[in-house]
């Protein structure tokens, strides 16, 4: 996670001026003779390593000590902080910080810091300063900008069913430095859905950048989905997050479907997928004669024993509803040729009958 970036300015002059004070766009160089003072512009991911670079070329003049000066958010008045002198002796002013390593020469004249496991708090203004003697001192000013990643995570609304435009999913940078640039993905869904993104600063100068998207949650755009991606110069490469939207759905009509002429299936329609529970009324299973697996019910023995009224429960965590099966095994057969009566399914509009055919049905009526 280590990215720096670091532009030298050099600037000599070779005329006789004395102390002529030049501007450049990011710092200010003091320039004697054709002596200079050569810093740089430091950005740094936090968490990595700057290098503070600082030295001074082009004299013969004596060097008593290198100083460093910063201000921070925090502390905005430029104090000392260290100091370096002859045999590269670094001594801390306002307490020990030992992230910073002295890494410059005092004999080459080099006065380079460096800072490891950069912190959003030591961004600022770094000045060294060298007191030269017969010169006097000469300076130059370093910017520290930390770049900040952000914390970056989607988070489902959980839209139901409906007609009216909702909020589907928010997508959020949290802490980004400088602010991230945030896009949707939504492929074929075109003007369906629109997005809206707002960002809000941090007094530690980080922006949360949140992205919201909206649509109408009808069954077709169940299921679609959408990426949302996050950019910027905090970030060293493009983060997507996939999205599947979801339209939540509780249990729609239970119905009953026969897959056998001994075993039914529950069916119903939800999101997410509805738990079905199979329960007999008035009577508990009996273990030998029914087998319960999930959705499914069978009949092990076509007994009279199993007549009555089964019902199915198919619930998830938007709703309940049921479905029920009337069972009949026509006594009057020998147990071979069982024959069930009716199925049906109360929950349905109206109700909904199967008749069901097997070969004892006919010879019960044959008879
Ligand atoms: C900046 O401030 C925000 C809000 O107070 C906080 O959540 C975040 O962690 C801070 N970031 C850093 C790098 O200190």
């Amino acid at each position: 996670m280590l990215k720096i970036m670091i532009k030298f300015h050099i600037v000599s002059l070779s005329d006789t001026v004395c102390l002529k004070r030049a501007k450049t766009s990011l710092h200010i160089l003091y320039l004697v003779m054709t002596l200079s003072v050569i810093g740089g512009s430091v950005t740094v991911v936090q968490g990595g390593t700057a290098i503070l670079p600082c030295h001074v070329t082009d004299t013969n003049d004596d060097l008593t000590q290198i100083t460093w000066q910063r201000k921070m958010r925090e502390k905005p008045h430029n104090d000392n902080f260290i100091t370096i002198q002859p045999r590269n002796r670094l001594q801390f002013v306002n307490g020990r910080d030992d992230r910073f390593k002295y890494i410059g020469n005092f004999n080459n004249k080099n006065g380079t810091l460096q800072l490891s496991n950069v912190a959003l708090k030591d961004e600022g203004s770094y000045t060294c300063i060298f007191t030269l003697f017969p010169s006097g001192n000469q300076k130059t000013e370093i910017p520290l900008n930390l770049l900040v990643p952000p914390f970056t995570s989607i988070k489902d609304n959980l839209p139901t069913l409906g007609t009216e435009e909702v909020l589907f999913a928010t997508c959020t940078a949290a802490g980004s430095k400088p602010p991230a640039v945030m896009r949707w993905l939504t492929g074929a869904l075109g003007d369906k859905v629109r997005t809206t993104t707002n960002s809000t600063q941090c007094d530690n100068s980080t922006t949360t950048t949140v992205s919201s998207l909206f649509g109408v949650p009808t069954r077709e755009i169940n299921g679609h989905k959408v990426q949302c991606v996050i950019s910027g110069d905090s970030l060293t490469k493009e983060e997507t997050l996939p999205f599947p939207i979801q339209v939540y759905l509780s249990p729609t009509e239970v119905n009953i479907s026969v897959i056998s002429e001994d075993s039914f299936e529950c069916v119903t329609e939800a999101n997410p997928n509805a738990n079905f529970t199979w329960s007999r009324s008035g009577q508990s299973f009996l273990e030998s004669a029914v087998k319960e697996e999930g959705a499914k019910l069978q009949l092990l023995s076509l007994t009279a024993y199993l007549n009555g009224l089964y019902e199915c429960e198919a619930a998830n965590s938007y709703g309940i509803k049921h479905g029920q099966l009337y069972v009949h095994v026509a006594s009057a057969c020998s147990a071979a040729w069982a024959s069930f009566g009716l199925l049906l399914s109360l929950n349905a509009i109206g109700a909904t009958w199967f008749f069901y055919k097997s070969g004892c049905f006919q010879k019960c009526l044959e008879q």
